[in-house]
């Protein structure tokens, strides 16, 4: 099949989100201007370079009551902690994504335990096994077709980076200790735990 966009594709659901796959899944804290704690899950997200790190998340839309509380929160304060979502944590990263109202704090709503970040302060995921601390570096708008809603890509620089001892081996990440989670199309996800490798050609 082949359909262009804004025309009908013809299928139950459209189609895009599952071509690009799969998508893991950056579980952002934020702080308000006013201090209010803030997590929510965005599987529009991705490292972006290495030296130095830097990630990304692309806040999509609105929500019922206004716009999206994760990019707000950064603009506001220059700082936000990416924590890894796991097989583990599925369903608290889930409850996370629900449309709350800003004064909630969904550490709470999820019943998650938050850990003071060490270089930034909005806290983590004290569960999650890998936290990206990040500074924000800049705001890239999007074409956005959802009326009153933004799409915008959120690009932070990391500045420092946990990881769960008892998930490295031989000095190493262990992902299939780990099982990250990781977005489909729909409402589907995907578990990383099949890991084989494969060197670049020289
Ligand atoms: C697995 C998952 C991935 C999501 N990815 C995104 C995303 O990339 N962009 C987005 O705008 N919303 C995404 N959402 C929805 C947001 O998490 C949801 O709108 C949330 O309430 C936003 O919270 P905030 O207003 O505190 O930022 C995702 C939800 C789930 C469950």
């Amino acid at each position: 099949m082949f359909h262009k966009i804004g025309e009908p594709h013809g299928l139950p659901h459209d189609p895009f989100k599952s071509c690009v796959v799969p998508r893991p899944i950056g579980w952002i804290s934020t702080l308000s201007a006013d201090g209010i704690v803030n997590l929510a899950p965005y599987s529009f997200f991705n490292a972006l370079a290495a030296e130095p790190p830097m990630v990304m998340f692309s806040t999509n839309g609105k929500q019922p009551f206004g716009p999206k509380d994760s990019l707000t929160n950064v603009e506001a304060t220059g700082e936000f902690v990416c924590s890894m979502a796991t097989w583990n944590l599925r369903d608290a990263m889930n409850r996370t994504s629900a449309p709350e109202v800003p004064e909630i704090n969904e550490f709470d709503v999820a019943g998650l335990e938050m850990e003071p970040s060490v270089l930034v302060k909005p806290p983590r995921v004290k569960a999650s096994p890998i936290h990206l601390e990040c500074l924000y570096h800049t705001t890239v708008e999007l074409p956005c077709d959802i009326e009153g809603g933004r799409n915008a890509v959120c690009i932070g620089r990391v500045i420092g980076v946990h990881i769960r001892d008892e998930v490295l081996t031989d000095g190493k990440v262990d992902i299939a200790r780990i099982r990250p989670l990781a977005r489909l199309g729909y409402q589907d996800y995907t578990v990383a735990e099949t890991v084989f490798p494969m060197a670049m050609p020289k």
